[in-house]
């Protein structure tokens, strides 16, 4: 198969959607390699504060290493605006593109792409990072209300949603996996990939089948690995529930360390199966999860009783300070 041809993305400002590790990467990451101004927003204004804060430490290590110039760090962080609470939505009005990242529930993202739709230009192009939600699904949501999705303008509508998913901790992972609803027009997905090679990303193609192929066949492999952890009296789990408890007794197969190390020294993973979880976050991973198993309706998907309950607890990993690890 001959290699797509490069179109220009044309973005000339990018909204990005949500300040969390993946925003924030997305927002850094195309301020740095495509040069392209940002317009970030995020409900909660700490998250922000949170995120620009990680950023211009990022841009600084980079600086410090010699991978940025001091001027060209300085640009980056200039092309970063932070939408405020009062203008919301309507603050990303003049995007050419927005790329959402917030966390994976559908009912969410579908009232964004409604409220999305409504605000920006009919030609902006409306991407989405999820892991694992039906593009097609987001894309029914971006058309109107009183248009029908068979109908010419209905089907434009929907034609400039795109999945666009990127890889934590973004600046550094060298992949977007770009990913067509049944609605979403050639030239969206053109341009999209366009983007994504401007930010300095490989790009792989996947259909819209729920977690795509990475996380169809990542989360499978994460949840086995705590379903390995969970039939051995795993400590910090006792106290929360005894059925938990009794599930866990006595069937060892590993621990943590030993399912972790196994993975790293035996097969040169990075990092092991439980500080991957953990490192994406366990209620995104049981998100994922569950999207898999509801969307396949196969067993095999079943999330993991402690992940679960570890979720159930608060406990999210990195992010929340604790989780397969401690993080304080
Ligand atoms: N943001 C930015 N940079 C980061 C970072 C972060 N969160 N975490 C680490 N880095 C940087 C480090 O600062 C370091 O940069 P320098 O070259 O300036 O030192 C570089 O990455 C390498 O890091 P370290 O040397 O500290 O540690 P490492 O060698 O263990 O590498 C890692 C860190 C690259 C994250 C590596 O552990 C790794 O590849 N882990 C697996 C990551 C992975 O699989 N990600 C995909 C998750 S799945 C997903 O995102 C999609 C989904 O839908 C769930």
């Amino acid at each position: 198969m001959s290699a797509p041809t490069l179109v220009a993305h044309g973005i000339r400002c990018l909204g990005v959607l949500g300040a969390g590790q993946m925003g924030m990467g997305i927002a850094m990451v195309s301020a740095v390699r495509a040069k392209v101004p940002v317009l970030i927003y995020d409900r909660s204004p700490e998250q922000v504060k949170k995120g620009l804060s990680l950023m211009d430490k990022l841009l600084d290590k980079d600086v410090n290493k010699g991978r940025l110039t001091t001027e060209q760090a300085k640009e980056a962080k200039e092309r970063v605006e932070v939408v405020g609470a009062e203008a919301a939505l309507k603050g990303l009005r003049d995007v050419d593109m927005v790329v959402e990242a917030v966390s994976e529930n559908l009912q969410l993202k579908q009232a964004i792409f409604a409220s999305l739709a409504a605000e920006l230009r009919p030609d902006a192009i409306l991407a989405t990072n999820t892991s694992s939600i039906s593009i097609t699904k987001i894309a029914a949501s971006a058309i109107p209300e009183g248009l029908k999705a068979s109908s010419e303008e209905g089907k434009k509508a929907a034609s400039r949603v795109v999945g666009l998913h990127f890889f934590n901790p973004v600046p550094v992972m060298k992949l977007v996996e770009l990913i067509s609803a049944l609605q979403t027009s050639q030239e969206t997905l053109d341009r999209a990939r366009s983007f994504a090679i401007a930010c300095g990303k490989e790009v792989t193609v996947s259909k819209d089948v729920p977690g795509f192929v990475s996380n169809a066949l990542l989360m499978p492999f994460l949840n086995e690995a705590i379903m390995h952890l969970e039939k051995v009296g795993f400590n910090l789990i006792y106290h929360i529930s005894y059925q938990v408890m009794e599930l866990m007794t006595n069937k060892g197969i590993a621990t943590r360390d030993d399912i972790d190390t196994t993975l790293k020294l035996g097969m040169n993973h990075p990092m092991g199966p439980l500080q991957l979880a953990d490192f994406i976050g366990l209620d995104t991973c049981l998100a994922i999860q569950n999207t898999l198993y509801q969307g396949t309706g196969d067993s095999k998907y079943r999330p993991a009783v402690l992940l679960e309950r570890m979720v159930d607890a608060g406990w999210l990993g990195k992010k929340s300070g604790k989780g397969f690890y401690d993080y304080n």
